[in-house]
């Protein structure tokens, strides 16, 4: 296990919602921090709020989608740190449409965010890890979306599947390797970020409702309501750190969502038609 005290933890996505409460709960554990973002203003915005709080922290803008990026994010964190103990693949993105309408575009840059994002981190650091040969902890942010599919968002679904299985694979290697690296898979039900304005950081622009059909619109609406009702980012924080402490795996913070995992489970065992089954609460 990590004993966090001076360690060094690596958090992309980390100057809002999850990501940031991450950070924080880290730095409250005496780590030192490498907070890596494309938006730069809320980035500056974090470091200096975290400073202001007496953590030991460095910002660097990265955008995950562009694997140079993520080299010089792992360069830079060597120079400032020497080393890297836990690295969150957390910064994420979600565009709501008919598979068939979403543009192609927003495809790769769902992707090139979510998935991609997470192959970079993954390929940058842990040889990083393995090098150093001391405990450390992967920490990948996935979704419910990861387990389960649902209508009118796919590229989101299917980055995150993605995500959950290369965490899976990962956890396998590790174990063959006789590696020192855990990693978990994060997949939150609703929590209450600013991921239902994710196209504030869209290459191509905001999504104007103008450009939406009725039904992605419709979902857009529902999505950013649930968010709101979501869980605060800081109780997600605290569940993932206790998942490093006690290396857990699979990180389940809404874990009454869990019939919708096992009425997916069962249809495929089943051999039955994928069905819609909806949270409790909604
Ligand atoms: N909020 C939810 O309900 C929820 C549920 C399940 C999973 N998630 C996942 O949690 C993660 C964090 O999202 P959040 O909810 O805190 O949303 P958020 O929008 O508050 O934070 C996401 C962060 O990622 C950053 N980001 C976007 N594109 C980037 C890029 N190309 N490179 C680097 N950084 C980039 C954003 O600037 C932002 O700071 C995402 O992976 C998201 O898919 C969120």
């Amino acid at each position: 296990m990590i004993d966090f005290q001076a360690k060094v933890a690596v958090v992309t996505g980390g100057a809002s919602g999850i990501g940031r409460a991450m950070a924080e709960r880290f730095a409250e554990e005496g780590m030192r921090i490498v907070i890596a973002d494309v938006e730069q203003s809320a980035l500056e915005g974090t470091e200096a709020e975290m400073i202001a709080d007496g953590a030991e922290v460095i910002a660097i803008r990265c955008d995950v989608s562009k694997a140079h990026d993520v080299k010089v994010l792992a360069e830079e964190t060597i120079k400032a740190f020497d080393s890297v103990h836990i690295l969150c693949n957390n910064a994420g993105v979600e565009i709501s449409g008919s598979t068939w309408a979403i543009p192609l575009e927003d495809w790769e840059w769902v992707l090139g965010v979510n998935l991609w994002g997470v192959i970079h981190g993954l390929h940058y650091f842990v040889p990083l890890m393995l090098e150093h040969g001391q405990p450390s902890h992967i920490v990948n942010t996935a979704s419910m979306a990861g387990l389960t599919s649902g209508g009118n968002m796919a590229p989101y679904h299917v980055s995150k599947h993605g995500v959950v299985t290369l965490s899976e694979v990962l956890h396998h290697e590790f174990a063959q390797a006789g590696a020192k690296i855990r990693v978990s898979v994060l997949c939150p039900g609703w929590v209450d970020t600013k991921i239902d304005e994710s196209d504030r950081n869209r290459p191509s622009g905001r999504v104007s409702a103008d450009d939406l059909e009725p039904s992605a619109k419709m979902f857009r609406d529902m999505f950013s309501r649930s968010v709101r009702e979501g869980l605060a980012p800081k109780e997600v924080a605290e569940m993932v750190l206790k998942a490093i402490v006690d290396e857990t795996f699979y990180v389940l913070p809404h874990a009454h969502w869990k019939n919708m995992i096992h009425s997916r489970m069962e249809n495929i065992i089943e051999q039955r038609d994928p069905s819609i089954v909806l949270p409790p609460e909604m």
